[in-house]
């Protein structure tokens, strides 16, 4: 094992994370806490540009935690699945949950991911909050490029350096004072954020977080050994760098901006020349959005699929609801909801422009097959209400038709 992470080792030794669960179907399908890393699911996020087959996919589940893996093998029975974790006591509780949902398709492996290594590739890797802890992020994604079949893609989730600033500042104030992990820091970690102003933003930060219920979550979320917090540039810098590239996002979340010009289309042209890494870093910026920053990789050589990098021809695209997103169709607008912020977009529709959301945001009907007015100022106004809707990813897309998802889903018991 590497010991340069020694001490990443006996926290999570220590401190499981997450809180361990007991039964994938009751408290995880059951209850429709489907992850959004779910290959299934989230397949026209991940492979837009291929037609949808959830069968034999090699998954690694780098930093898989007490549960990650054993889900995924769940939902996807028919995929394989293999998860490590440099914390024994994680390890075993995934295989408590192997053993109970019987589940031949996964296999565990107590180590440190970057020092294994295996006779062919994956389809598919998953990484979420592991990398910011490592003293050397970038090894990690070294050994995913290596790892990673041609047309396989990283789902990557790593902290940005925006909404968690103040915490960040208040966990700074704890190592000036010398708190560890121990029982009493965790107590008096807690104490301080109930004693800070209801309008501190780190205290503001930690009610919405399910962290503080739970003394793993108190130690993962306050008294980390090590975490490093992105700003965008760095992050991509950092993935040029091991020769992958973003090739989408799963929500607006650090790549919306044109929904804050609304009523301004010069801005919005001015913004769509952007270099992609100048619009992630006003998006990371304006939306402000960032605990969790997600992004799906590719390797350099599949640029050409990439979303972000490239101008995508929406008339090909199929269309579907994103999961972070709520729309209303009103009379002569639509009203988007983001669920994560609670803020509402209004976006006024022309009169003569008539759509079946309910069949168009199934996935089942392309963009062409809307557009059949002989009206060109017509058409160009349901393309540009498309084109906006997409790029703040208040709807999702494909290239391909997007199957019925929950076709898939596994039968639970009861
Ligand atoms: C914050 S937890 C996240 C767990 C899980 N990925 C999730 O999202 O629920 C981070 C996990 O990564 C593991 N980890 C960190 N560095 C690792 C490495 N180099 N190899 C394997 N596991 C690692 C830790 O032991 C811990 O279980």
């Amino acid at each position: 094992m590497n010991m340069k992470d020694k001490l990443l080792i006996d926290q999570y030794n220590k401190f499981p994370y997450p809180r361990p669960i007991k039964n994938i179907d009751k408290e995880i399908i059951n209850k429709g806490k489907i992850p959004i890393a779910d290959p299934n699911f989230s397949w026209h996020l991940l492979w837009p540009e291929i037609k949808y087959s959830n069968k034999n996919l090699k998954i690694l589940i780098a930093g898989c935690g007490t549960h990650q893996a054993a889900i995924i093998a769940r939902l996807n029975p028919q995929n394989f699945i293999i998860g490590v974790d440099i914390s024994k006591n994680s390890i075993d509780h995934e295989k408590k949950l192997k053993e109970l949902h019987n589940l031949n398709n996964l296999e565990l492996i107590n180590n440190d991911f970057r020092e294994l290594k295996f006779d062919y590739k994956f389809d598919y890797i998953i990484s979420t909050g592991v990398i910011h802890h490592l003293k050397e992020p970038d090894t990690a994604l070294n050994f995913f490029e290596k790892n990673i079949s041609d047309k396989g893609v990283i789902y990557l989730m790593v902290y940005g350096s925006k909404k968690r600033f103040a915490l960040n500042e208040i966990v700074k104030v704890y190592k000036k004072l010398q708190f560890t992990q121990t029982e009493k820091s965790i107590i008096q970690s807690k104490n301080l954020i109930g004693n800070l102003d209801e309008n501190h933003p780190a205290k503001e930060f930690t009610y919405k977080s399910t962290d503080m219920q739970s003394k793993e979550g108190i130690v993962d979320l306050l008294l980390n050994y090590q975490e490093k917090h992105y700003d965008i540039d760095e992050l991509t810098n950092m993935i040029e760098n091991e020769k992958l590239f973003i090739k989408n996002t799963i929500d607006g979340s650090i790549s919306s901006i044109s929904k804050f010009f609304l009523d301004d289309y010069s801005m919005i042209s001015k913004i769509r020349k952007l270099d992609y890494k100048d619009k992630l870093k006003i998006g990371q910026t304006l939306n402000w959005n960032d605990a969790k920053i997600v992004l799906i990789l590719n390797k350099v050589q599949n640029k050409k699929h990439s979303i972000i990098l490239n101008k995508i021809n929406l008339r090909k695209c199929f269309f579907y609801h994103n999961r972070s997103i709520l729309i209303e169709i009103a009379k002569n607008y639509l009203i988007i909801n983001e669920k994560k912020t609670s803020k509402k977009y209004k976006i006024k529709i022309n009169d003569k422009i008539v759509i079946d959301w309910k069949l168009i945001l199934s996935g089942k009907s392309d963009l062409n097959s809307i557009i059949t007015s002989n009206d060109k100022n017509l058409e160009k106004e349901i393309y540009d209400l498309f084109e906006i809707l997409v790029e703040n990813r208040f709807i999702d897309i494909s290239f391909y038709k997007i199957e019925n998802y929950f076709n898939y889903l596994p039968k639970t018991e009861l």
